[in-house]
């Protein structure tokens, strides 16, 4: 349902370049039709318990439809057609603040940092200074902390005029030195880039005026059988991985890198979610929850995963810049309410996170996450759902 504060925006091609020219914020421009250009619609979707007011982007682009709430940067809901042309919503979360704002909300769809993944023992030392953590996870710290966690915060949106089929929005945040316990004053931003042919581009940046530890990524949580399908057990999995980080008793990593080959985290070759789960389902995960260590890039984004959902024939690929990706079958979804009254089941999703290794901020053998003044953090993930 339309409300108050809505407005459309279309990109012609030729405005479009001539406004990314000259850099120009758009706020209104020209009559394109829907077929031919993509659109971004603004809705206010309700406040926060302190308040805040809380807005949904609607990026639209060929037959695709993308809703990101300013809270948190959270990717909210994402219809697109199956094989035959049926449409569905294939991202879990809720129709309301109060559903994101609730203890069912396990980081659904949202953007999570200032470091995402755990950090053992909610702590770490930097340029001589030890900083001690909200522990929310057992002993360690998980997705950035409480309160202020990036997840949790309100960003500001600004529409990014594009190429004519794809619509963008970046949503900003600039993190105060000490939010969370973190050093340093953090601006950050993310861009959601929705394209006809069902390309997502997530583009972070972030910049810091004190070194800070930095790993964003997005919690997206897909069945690409439509949010709410019992399971994703009967997904097919193709991950280019030939390693992962084993952990400890509280999921934090050795250090090591294992190999796959041989183990029920082999996903080389295309294999049902559900084939081996049982043997990953004892202490210390109970599924699928384990961070792959991706086969090496110059920083370029490559191709890391492909989902494939037999019964619509929906598949996700999953494109990264990121050294690492986070698998995690929802082993902690409980039969609880999502969007539209559906019941979100115990492994009724997955998700694919892009992201350096759990817990590099005190392992010096991981890739660093440091982020230093004069420095700029870049991130390029690129959810492609065909
Ligand atoms: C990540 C973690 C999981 C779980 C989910 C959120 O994927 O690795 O253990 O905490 O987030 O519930």
């Amino acid at each position: 349902m339309l409300t108050q504060s809505f407005h459309r925006l279309t990109f012609p091609a030729p405005i479009c370049w001539l406004a990314l020219g000259l850099g120009l914020a758009i706020s209104t421009i020209g009559a394109a039709s829907r077929s031919e250009a993509a659109e971004i619609e603004r809705r206010p979707f309700g406040k926060t318990r302190d308040g805040a007011p809380v807005d949904e982007y609607i990026l639209r682009s060929g037959s695709q439809e993308v809703r990101i709430l300013t809270l948190g940067a959270t990717l909210r809901a994402w219809t697109a057609p199956d094989k035959s042309g049926k449409m569905a919503d294939v991202l879990l979360g809720f129709d309301d603040v109060a559903g994101y704002e609730s203890a069912d909300n396990q980081y659904f769809g949202c953007t999570v940092g200032r470091v995402c993944n755990r950090i053992g023992g909610a702590r770490f030392d930097l340029e001589g200074k030890h900083y001690q953590l909200i522990n929310n996870d057992g002993p360690n710290q998980l997705h950035g902390g409480n309160g202020r966690a990036l997840c949790r915060v309100i960003w500001q949106a600004a529409e990014q005029a594009s190429i004519p089929d794809i619509a963008a929005v970046k949503f900003s945040y600039t993190s105060p030195a000490g939010e969370e316990g973190y050093p340093g004053e953090l601006k950050a931003s993310v861009t959601y880039a929705l394209a006809a042919d069902g390309k997502l581009t997530l583009t972070y940046s972030a910049i810091t005026d004190a070194a800070t530890p930095v790993n964003l990524t997005n919690h997206a949580y897909f069945n690409l059988a439509g949010a709410g399908a019992p399971t994703i057990l009967d997904h097919e999995l193709k991950l280019m991985a030939d390693q992962y980080t084993p952990v400890d008793s509280t999921l934090i990593p050795t250090g090591e890198l294992a190999a796959v080959a041989g183990t029920a985290l082999d996903f080389n070759a295309a294999t049902a979610i559900g084939a081996w789960i049982d043997q990953v389902s004892g202490p210390p995960t109970i599924g699928y929850d384990h961070n792959y260590a991706l086969r090496a890039t110059d920083g370029k984004v490559r191709q890391v995963a492909v989902v494939r959902h037999p019964g619509t024939g929906r598949v996700l690929e999953v494109h990264t810049d990121q050294p690492g990706l986070q698998f995690y079958s929802g082993n902690f979804l409980k039969d609880q309410p999502g969007k539209g009254g559906k019941t979100y089941a115990h492994r009724s999703a997955f998700c694919l996170e892009a992201q350096h290794f759990p817990n590099s901020v005190n392992e010096p053998r991981f890739p660093s996450i440091i982020l230093r003044p004069g420095e700029t953090y870049t991130q390029t993930t690129i959810y492609w759902l065909k």
